[in-house]
């Protein structure tokens, strides 16, 4: 009779939990300056290179989606593995994984093997944003690094420029984030740059009709032809919005006005369930501001329940092949010094 009764009693304790609730100030006692290096790698990153604020900001996005907030998208692909670099949004696309090495060495020379990649991303994506004008704000941390990485999943799960928004609302909606969150959350094509790649279609063959989307700015439409010809580089970049480098509600204003980079961006003004929150967003920055930090913090709550370690380097993990057997293809690799 007693030995079953101490097995259930034990077994909540004896089993690890996989998923420890994130809390804020996670690393007070065992790395306390976790966030102030952070921040000041970020803001010389972005002194830098001023893009590549946003560029560690889309981390968030794409480590979050795909299998929780693990810091997956960050594994260079192995001889046994295909990561999520190669997948089909992430490929030629995804850039300034050196600014996350460079954080990650900053931080294990302070405190070796305590602060999580999956961290990193979360708090330099919250740095970017406060760096960029937008708003500041407490994040939570405490996230494990995932063992592996998954460019199927990676493929499966993120969305296409050519998404509409009604596509976009349930894609969301799979992850409990709701039609509010979804407008407040691509409030952060406030910042950065698209590639041709992701908007020839619309401007020449919209839904395969073989004419231009005729949501876009007539005016606006001419500059992008200019920019991104028919058969031209698809690698050649505009702005998501025109204050590319400030993090505020321009990004709302020029939706309505028909001048969104992406298909993505101006169906949340044509789709009649997103546009009251463009309308509203576009004239109030502080209630977008204060949606879109509810709504990074939500996306910073996915997490996939797996078990998972405190990475050394945020590109391998700790008992994975030596780092330079790792494939080549991941040029910008940083020589890393532990
Ligand atoms: C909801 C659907 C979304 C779609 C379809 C989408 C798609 C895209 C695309 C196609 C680009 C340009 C990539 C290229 O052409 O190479 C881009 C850039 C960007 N996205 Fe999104 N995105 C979405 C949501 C988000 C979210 C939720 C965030 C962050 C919270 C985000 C942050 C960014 C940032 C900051 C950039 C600029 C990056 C840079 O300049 O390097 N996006 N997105
Ligand atoms: C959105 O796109 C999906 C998939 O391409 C399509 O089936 C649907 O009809 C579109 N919805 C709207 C409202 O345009
Ligand atoms: C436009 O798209 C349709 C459908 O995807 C395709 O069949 C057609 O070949 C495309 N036209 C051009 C000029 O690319
Ligand atoms: C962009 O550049 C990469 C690497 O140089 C190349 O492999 C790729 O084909 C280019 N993509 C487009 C759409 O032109």
């Amino acid at each position: 009779m007693l030995l079953p009764f101490v097995f259930l009693c034990l077994l909540p304790a004896a089993v690890p939990t996989a998923t420890p609730p994130l809390q804020p100030g996670y690393y007070t006692k065992t790395c306390p300056n976790a966030e102030l290096i952070v921040r000041n790698v970020m803001k010389k990153a972005m002194i830098r290179e001023p893009r590549s604020g946003a560029s560690v900001m889309r981390f968030q996005f794409h480590d979050c989606f795909v299998n929780g907030c693990d810091g997956s998208m960050l594994l260079d692909d192995t001889p046994t593995m295909l990561g999520e670099k190669l997948s089909l949004s992430n490929i030629d696309s995804l850039r300034s994984y050196e600014v996350v090495d460079e954080i990650k060495e900053a931080i294990e020379m302070a405190c070796p093997r305590t602060v999580s990649c999956a961290d990193i991303i979360v708090m330099a994506s919250r740095d970017a944003v406060a760096l960029s004008g937008g708003p500041d704000w407490e994040v939570k941390l405490g996230r494990k690094d995932s063992l592996t990485a998954s460019q199927q999943d990676a493929d499966d799960i993120m969305p296409s420029p050519r998404a509409n928004a009604s596509t976009l609302i349930d894609l969301f909606a799979k992850f409990d984030l709701s039609v509010k969150d979804l407008v407040a959350l691509l409030g952060s094509h406030s910042i950065g740059n698209g590639r041709c790649f992701s908007i020839v279609f619309r401007l020449y063959n919209q839904s395969g009709t073989g004419l231009p989307d005729p949501t876009i700015e007539p005016k606006f439409r001419r500059k992008l032809d200019k920019l991104c010809p028919l058969g031209g580089d698809g690698n050649v970049t505009g702005d998501l919005d025109f204050t590319p480098h400030i993090f505020d509600n321009q990004y709302f204003k020029d939706l309505v006005n028909g001048r969104g980079f992406l298909n993505s961006d101006e169906t949340l003004y044509t789709y009649w369930k997103t546009r009251e929150y463009v309308r509203r967003y576009r004239e109030d920055q502080e209630e977008f501001f204060r949606d879109f930090v509810e709504g990074m913090i939500k996306m910073g709550d996915l997490q996939s329940g797996r078990p998972g370690e405190i990475r050394r380097n945020c590109r391998v993990v700790n008992d994975g092949p030596p780092v330079d057997l790792v494939l080549e293809r991941f040029k910008d690799r940083k020589k890393l010094s532990y």
